[in-house]
């Protein structure tokens, strides 16, 4: 079997996991938020119209934060048509997704959900066809007190206690030619940085994301960055990129996707240096890595102006989460850059969670590995050695067999090894030293593979892919041997037994 040399030791380490890493997301697109999130006719809806199902499988995700209302439907969104009663609000076209909005669910009712579901907002401001001053005014609306016009509009509509809310982002990819009201990146910096003074003026606590490059394949990518920042690296906290990634044929360059996130946010983080630099600023910038995903960008031919249509609801394979986990544990492995992500989207569209009008949900195949990283891979991420056989791609060149990512949790003092590998032929065999860890022992060994790499799970048969436990020797000791199958998603525990 070939062998994969793995060093790990206590005292290289990347930096400790901010839970923000495993944020999701939550547009007005397609049924995320009708009949994904809110179905007040649903059996399981609670008091609120929100799906109880739903929220008990966001809970076991383990998602900290959530990014709302978008998307490239923010870009042309009013906020203010989705306050006060329901039946007074507007209905609007989405230009955005040629879809009507209906208005039922607001910041107030997503302010609600996001309670309940022990999850913190992020916001954005519509800086496409909105102004500065509107964002000052939402900010003002959720975060003030009492005894100002906004705030206490918000106290009329029922909410007597400010949202706090207190992540923000100032737009959605607006590089994009595709976007409401597209801006060029001098005209974004300027336009951005006069809505961070606004809204930090309102509530100097809160923390601004701009919008960084909407992949690295924009032409414009990394100028844009680069121009940006220059116009808004005191006002800011991070700067946020999107990247999704889409099997066109060739198996290993989609496998190898991870490859081409560590290049991206490398670039990212380097134009970020820079401008640190050109700007004499102690500051350093951190990443939002606020959009990633697979996403298969085909075109469905939909009828326009639907309430919720079916739009964007890709069903994952087992091919899509191996590649999945490829991205996760390139997430890990940024984590001193990288304070934030989300998963692009929770439900329905492009989503981990799946759902029925009227009927059940499940969870697709992507839904495990996020469930594995984000509920084990906490704590401080270990900078590893890792030595693996390699293989060609067309796009990313040579890259190694196995991506993976380990992370130490001392307050159960274990460790959790995420790895993927990507070799078709070969199942690897781990040769893993723990070094100043001591002795350790194998608790857990999980493995999604399978003989069909595009099989799927869907209503029928909703459990078709899921980790299965792997046998696992009881043996302890500094150096073990972990196989990992061939085509395989792996997490692998191990309880330390010596107390660090
Ligand atoms: O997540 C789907 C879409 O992808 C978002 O609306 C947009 O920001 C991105 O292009």
């Amino acid at each position: 079997m070939k062998r994969v040399t793995y060093f790990a030791d206590k005292n290289y380490k990347v930096g400790e996991v901010d839970p923000n890493l495993f944020g999701s997301f939550i547009e007005h697109l397609g049924r995320a938020v009708y009949t994904g999130i809110y179905e007040p006719d649903h059996p399981l809806a609670d008091e609120d119209g929100f799906r109880k199902d739903v929220m008990e499988l966001v809970k076991e995700l383990n998602v900290p934060i959530v990014r709302y209302p978008g998307g490239n439907f923010l870009s042309g969104y009013d906020w203010t048509d989705g306050i006060g009663p329901i039946d007074k609000r507007p209905t609007r076209l989405d230009l955005a997704w040629r879809t009507t909005e209906p208005n039922e669910v607001g910041i107030d009712e997503f302010m609600k959900w996001a309670n309940k579901s022990n999850i913190e907002p992020m916001l954005a401001v519509n800086l496409g066809t909105g102004t500065p001053k509107e964002a000052g005014n939402l900010v003002e609306y959720c975060n003030h007190p009492g005894n100002t016009y906004w705030s206490d509009l918000r106290i009329k509509n029922g909410h007597k206690d400010p949202h706090n809310v207190k992540v923000w982002c100032l737009g959605n990819e607006m590089d994009g030619p595709w976007q409401i009201g597209q801006l060029s990146a001098e005209d974004y910096g300027k336009k951005a940085r006069e809505a961070a003074k606004i809204m930090k003026w309102v509530d100097p606590t809160i923390k601004l994301v701009a919008c960084g490059s909407s992949s690295a394949e924009m032409p414009t990518f990394p100028e844009w960055d680069r121009v940006v920042l220059e116009h808004l690296y005191e006002h800011v906290d991070y700067i946020s990129c999107h990247r999704y990634y889409e099997n066109l044929g060739n198996v290993n360059d989609f496998l190898g996707s991870f490859a081409d996130m560590d290049n991206f946010i490398k670039t990212i983080a380097s134009t970020a240096d820079y401008v640190q630099a050109k700007n004499r600023s102690k500051k350093k910038m951190y990443i939002s890595f606020d959009e990633w995903n697979v996403w298969y960008q085909k075109k469905v031919e939909l009828k326009d102006w639907e309430i919720a249509p079916p739009i964007l609801e890709d069903n994952y394979s087992l091919l899509d989460a191996l590649v999945f986990g490829g991205l996760m544990c390139t997430l890990l492995q940024h984590v001193d850059r990288v304070k934030m992500a989300s998963l692009a989207q929770l439900v329905n569209v492009i989503a981990p969670i799946f759902t029925q009008k009227g009927g059940p949900a499940f969870k697709q195949t992507i839904f495990y590995p996020f469930f594995q990283v984000s509920n084990y891979g906490r704590g401080e991420v270990l900078n590893t050695l890792v030595d693996a056989p390699t293989m060609e791609t067309n796009k990313h060149g040579e890259i190694p067999l196995v991506q993976s990512s380990t992370t130490y949790n001392p307050e159960d003092n274990t460790l959790s090894i995420f790895a993927l590998n990507c070799s078709e032929d070969d199942d690897l065999l781990l040769d893993a030293q723990f070094r100043s860890f001591g002795s350790v022992k194998i608790i857990d060994h999980l493995v999604m593979d399978g003989p069909d790499l595009y099989a799927t799970n869907n209503f029928d048969s909703p459990d078709n892919i899921k980790p299965k436990k792997y046998d696992i020797s009881s043996e302890a000791g500094e150096q073990l041997e972990i196989k990992l199958p061939k085509m395989s998603w792996n997490m692998i525990r191990l309880q330390c037994e010596t107390k660090l």
